[in-house]
């Protein structure tokens, strides 16, 4: 039988705001209002932002019907205040999607990865350096230095360009990118600067033209460093920009038919998707070995075993680090990085017997499928044992959707987990994470859950007892 939106249940909207109150304008407010309202209304509730009907999904079979549907692809208007990403392959839709898709998701297969994994070592042994410093310190607020590697780590795999922002170069480009996005997430929670007419009288406004400017510079660059080395065919590695390894991303882009417009959309789709929900899952799940110290020994003997004290961390030891990779699943469905992501329904559309109208907005609320009691009993307890291979079988195919899945799934999504074990294999090595007395994270999520009173850990040397 078929059923209207009216079915669906929520709180009840006011004129002309709707329900901005529920659902609050902070990353914080939003992040517990939703929380708050899963409680009280279920698994599927809609709530009206102005005249927009927003429906907040946290069923897995509905989530199965919108994932893997081949319609139901475009993305909401949300991400529309991410200038720089115009409409590349995380925000396009329809044929032009499709095309880059095809183009751009082989540059990820497996042997390219590969070959990512000396970057993955050596960023990841300067990480370790600077840390070195912070040991016996009361704490040590990790985000920072986690969100400079992703950086790092994502400019010289996808991009081919070593930027060193761990070593403080190239920092206004790294301050520009993390400055426009928290830009974008006030605007996005802002009754009014959501409307650019209204936004450029804010006084963000100069501040995001001069971020936009610089990003703008630094792709632009990009292309132009690696156009002239490949028709100079440079081999041998310039001082500090630009290196000799084949560049996948960047080279298959060139080598298409894309204009460098769109080459810089995607530029900046892979700079900004790629380093923030690395950072917010490396630094969740050290969050969680702190707080489970049990399961963090387990993590360590496992990699004493298959990693021991070697300096270069192989593929054979990720696909060897079982245990490991349980405990960074179940922190994704603890913290989930990317806590929803949303589609607009282009059509009417009929899913799970419920009638939509075209319009609706479709909040797949994925951290609130990974803390259904349906599918993840006592869903606040941290417990690895959930992804045993035998249990994973049992479970809703959907009810476990860190990198979304189906057509639009993530397409960093075996590059992320590879680079999150090998950061946490190579911090464990050398050290203990604890806890900080009475530090607890202020949880808030934008387009990825993040603490917003940063991420404080204790680090103290494996080899000392303190
Ligand atoms: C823990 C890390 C990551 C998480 C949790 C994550 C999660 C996601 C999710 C949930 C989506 C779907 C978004 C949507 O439907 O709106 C997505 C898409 C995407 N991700 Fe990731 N991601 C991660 C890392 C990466 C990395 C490292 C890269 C690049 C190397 C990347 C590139 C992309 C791209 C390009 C898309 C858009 C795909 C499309 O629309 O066809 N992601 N990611």
């Amino acid at each position: 039988c078929r059923h209207s939106l009216s079915v669906i249940p929520g709180p009840r909207p006011l004129p002309l705001i709707g329900n901005a109150f529920d659902v609050g304008n902070t990353p914080t407010a939003l992040f517990n209002n939703c929380v708050n309202l899963l409680s009280q209304y279920g698994d599927i509730f809609k709530v009206f932002i102005g005249n927009e009907c927003k429906v907040f999904v946290a069923n897995a079979d509905f989530l199965e019907e919108i994932m893997s549907s081949n319609v139901h692809i475009t993305k909401s208007n949300a991400y529309k205040l991410i200038k720089p990403l115009k409409f590349g392959l995380a925000t396009s839709t329809g044929s032009k999607w499709r095309q880059r898709r095809k183009l751009i998701a082989p540059t990820f297969h497996f042997k390219i990865l590969d070959q990512f994994l000396e970057v993955f070592n050596a960023s990841t042994d300067i990480l370790v350096t600077k840390l070195s410093s912070e040991v016996g310190k009361d704490w040590t607020d990790i985000y920072p230095y986690i969100n400079l590697l992703s950086l790092d780590v994502i400019c010289e795999t996808a991009m081919g360009v070593k930027i060193s922002s761990q070593e403080g170069k190239n920092s206004e480009y790294a301050q520009a990118l993390f400055r426009y996005l928290d830009i974008v997430i006030a605007r996005a929670f802002s009754a009014w600067k959501r409307f650019d007419f209204l936004f450029q009288f804010s006084s963000e406004y100069p501040l995001q033209e001069k971020y936009l400017e610089t990003l703008q510079k630094f792709s632009t660059n990009i292309i132009e460093k690696r156009r002239l080395e490949k028709s100079q065919q440079v081999v041998e590695k310039t001082p500090d920009f630009g290196i000799k390894r084949r560049v996948a991303l960047l080279d298959v882009l060139l080598e298409s038919d894309l204009t460098n417009e769109d080459i810089e959309e995607e530029i900046n789709t892979f700079m900004f998707g790629g380093h923030d929900s690395t950072s917010s899952l490396v630094t969740f799940a050290l969050l969680a070995l702190a707080d489970n110290p049990t399961i963090q020994q387990n993590v360590y003997e496992e990699v004493l075993g298959v990693v021991g004290e070697a300096k270069y961390v192989s593929m054979q030891h990720l696909q060897d680090t079982k245990y490991l990779e349980m405990v960074i699943k179940e922190a994704q469905r603890k913290y989930t990085s990317v806590p929803f992501v949303e589609r607009h329904l282009e059509e009417d559309a009929t899913i799970c017997g419920i009638d939509f109208p075209r319009g609706t907005t479709l909040s797949l609320y994925l951290y609130g499928v990974h803390h259904n009691e349906k599918y993840f009993p006592e869903p606040e307890k941290f417990d690895p044992e959930r992804f045993l291979p035998d249990r994973q079988s049992e479970g809703h195919n959907y009810a476990f959707v860190p990198f979304s899945a189906g057509p639009r799934n993530c397409v960093g999504q075996k590059f992320a987990m590879l680079d999150v074990k090998l950061i946490i294999v190579k911090i464990l090595q050398k050290f203990k994470i604890l806890q900080v007395p009475g530090y607890k994270p202020e949880l808030g999520m934008a387009a990825q859950l993040k603490s917003y009173n940063g991420m404080r850990l204790r680090l103290r040397r494996r080899d000392t007892k303190n």
